[in-house]
């Protein structure tokens, strides 16, 4: 330890300010070149969703973080040799490259209650990363996410932080393990209390005491904290009209002196915008409240110029900035980053096989078996038949971009089969080991006769989504709320707004990235007015007289009364990822269900239930789960 502070020390004695400023920047890749990484010694690059270099192949990432981190190294009489570091949100998989294996979104790996399951994946996930050049994740999200209209539902493991305080070391020790080659650094986020939000509005407010933050959205950074977490994301959300960005007592006095974290704490996209009408103010307070790294994307080159006055004129201690530098060196030499060879000779770059590979596939397939939930089984209708005649209908049946949901190649998702490659379908993990199965033709179940078919299995829920495109919002709550950056919690007419915000940042700078719909995605949280054609087709089914099972695909409990009344069995998927397989191991009764609901299965819309609650009365209630085998 001692040695490892007198090694950062001696290289921030060598650094001159704007080698400092450099370091602590984190640009978008959009935005950067290797040689503008040199000549203003960038510290950190990225990928917002979505955003891939070529072809999107693991080699063109291999080429690519090559050469940023090349640039980085070339050391002369400007500049020191500092690896810079390549950060993306791989948050199910190396979610973003295409042939990547997609685990399910945390979401379903809750219901797993599989705290070895969890660590598994988290070293697949590491390979796969580290295969394509890359060393940081911006992963696990660890919000306790307590109202399911918020579009970021899926990100979390449970409403009630438990199973998360038991999931974030694994996932932790999972990617960074011995931080040798196979390894990435990871990133728990979002610090603090994204899942708290009133109405869960994403990057809204959380009105929540100090207490209730303590008991419930800080146990499981603990936790990563002591399991060795190297990075932190701070939130864009507020608690009590205060941004995070902007929180010292959260950034400074909770997380680093308190947790005793000793990590980068890194700003979220663009997050100091909102601090500040005025970028070189919103630079200072994000800074002295304590972040060390900032995700920026276009405008790097102003904060640069804006820092470095800053700390020449006094506003920010040179001792911050300092502590900020020697936080990041500390991550890059933990992390074996001075003595890993350069990207393209490492070992997993070298050997891609573990890249998509059958083992990982293996993997993802069983977290799908485990995840599953059933909500009912009327007359034992499941496990089918195999040899039974099963029509299988409904928008989600053959798509495994929608089973992938958000976060998996573009930021919003994808709608087709074609942008995930390997895994199957639903639809085609249910043909492979069921002969007489049948695609309905137009995926409607019109064409449902009982002379043909014995039961119909429609694959009906949600679409991809991501972040406030997914927020569920009932009209009025789209308007923007006045939010204070000042920790002392005093009205300040000039203070940014926040609420929905597709506002500028996201517009332009995931402009490269295919955006479907412009959200919110709806207005209740009712499956038959989000989707009306999933009860159409249940209905078109058993209005012929044959008996239905639903296969909901979801990032977040849905009121499905109507759907549920309509048929005999009933599944959560919720967002499987590539490995459709998965559904067709269980529902043909290869394997029982093991799935248990982490989060508290809704009546109405506004029948927010979480479990803990004075009056408890969800419908289904959290640790709800039904199995072939009775329960002792
Ligand atoms: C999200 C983060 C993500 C970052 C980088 C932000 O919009 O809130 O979770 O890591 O983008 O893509």
């Amino acid at each position: 330890m001692k040695d490892l502070e007198h090694r950062i020390t001696e290289i921030l004695i060598k650094m001159n300010l704007d080698q400092k400023v450099g370091q602590i920047v984190q640009a978008e890749r959009q935005f950067v070149t290797p040689e503008a990484v040199k000549e203003y010694h960038i510290g950190s690059i990225l990928s917002g969703g979505g955003s891939v270099p070529g072809e999107n192949r693991p080699e063109d990432w291999i080429q690519m973080n090559d050469a940023y981190w090349a640039a980085s190294m070339e050391e002369d009489d400007n500049h020191l040799a500092i690896p810079t570091i390549y950060g993306i949100d791989a948050i199910h998989g190396n979610s973003n490259v295409k042939g990547a294996v997609i685990f399910p979104h945390n979401i379903g790996l809750g219901a797993t209650d599989d705290p070895d399951l969890i660590e598994r994946i988290a070293v697949a996930t590491a390979r796969e990363i580290a295969a394509t050049g890359i060393d940081w994740t911006f992963a696990p999200t660890i919000s306790v996410a307590r109202n399911d209209h918020w579009g970021r539902t899926y990100e979390s493991y449970a409403e009630d932080p438990d199973i998360i305080c038991k999931y974030a070391p694994r996932f932790v020790k999972g990617l960074q393990g011995n931080m040798g080659e196979e390894k990435v650094i990871a990133c728990v986020k979002h610090w603090v209390g994204d899942g708290a939000t009133e109405h869960g509005i994403d990057q809204g407010d959380a009105g929540i005491s100090e207490e209730e933050l303590r008991r419930i959205h800080i146990p499981a950074y603990r936790t990563a904290i002591e399991a060795g977490v190297l990075s932190v994301m701070a939130s864009l959300n507020s608690w009590n009209q205060v941004m995070c960005h902007g929180h010292k007592y959260l950034l400074t006095d909770l997380l680093k002196n308190e947790l005793g974290f000793q990590g980068i704490v890194i700003s979220d996209w663009d997050g100091i915008d909102k601090l500040s009408d005025d970028y070189a103010e919103a630079a200072v307070i994000g800074l002295n409240a304590g972040l060390d790294m900032f995700m920026i994307t276009d405008k790097w080159k102003t904060f640069i110029q804006q820092v470095k006055k800053h700390v020449e004129q006094g506003q920010i201690p040179i001792e911050r900035l300092d502590d900020a530098v020697r936080r990041i060196l500390r991550v890059k030499i933990r992390f074996n980053m001075f003595s890993k060879p350069r990207p393209a000779l490492r070992k997993l770059v070298k050997d891609s096989s573990c890249f998509g590979c059958k083992a990982h596939r293996e993997i993802a397939r069983e977290a799908v078996r485990k995840s599953l939930v059933l909500l009912k089984n009327e007359e034992s209708i499941l496990p089918l038949h195999k040899q039974a005649r099963i029509l299988v209908a409904g928008k989600n049946a053959n798509n495994r971009g929608h089973q992938c949901g958000g976060f998996t190649i573009a930021w919003q998702g994808v709608k087709d089969n074609d942008s995930i490659i390997g895994g199957t379908s639903i639809w085609e993990g249910i043909k492979a080991v069921a002969p007489n199965a049948a695609l309905s033709v137009d995926g409607s179940g019109k064409d449902a006769d009982p002379e043909n078919h014995d039961v119909g299995l429609v694959i009906i829920g949600e679409l991809p989504y991501a972040e406030m495109m997914g927020d569920i919002r009932i009209a009025g709550l789209s308007k923007s709320k006045k939010m204070s950056n000042n920790p002392d919690n005093k009205s300040n007419e000039e203070n940014k707004t926040s609420g929905f915000n597709t506002g500028l940042s996201y517009k332009t700078a995931h402009a490269s990235m295919p955006i479907m719909g412009e959200g919110p995605y709806g207005t209740h949280l009712y499956l038959h007015e989000l989707h009306p054609e999933d009860l159409s087709t249940i209905l078109n089914i058993t209005n012929k007289g044959i008996p239905v099972v639903v296969i909901l695909i979801c990032g977040r409990p849905l009121v499905v009364n109507q759907e549920l009344e309509a048929s005999k069995g009933f599944v959560v998927a919720w967002l499987p990822g590539s490995e459709g397989q998965g559904v067709a191991d269980v529902i043909f009764g290869d394997y029982d269900f093991q799935g248990k609901l982490t989060f508290s299965w809704p009546r109405f819309d506004d029948d927010n239930w979480n479990i803990g609650d004075e009056n408890y009365h969800p419908l289904f209630p959290y640790g709800y789960g039904l199995r072939y085998k009775k329960e002792k």
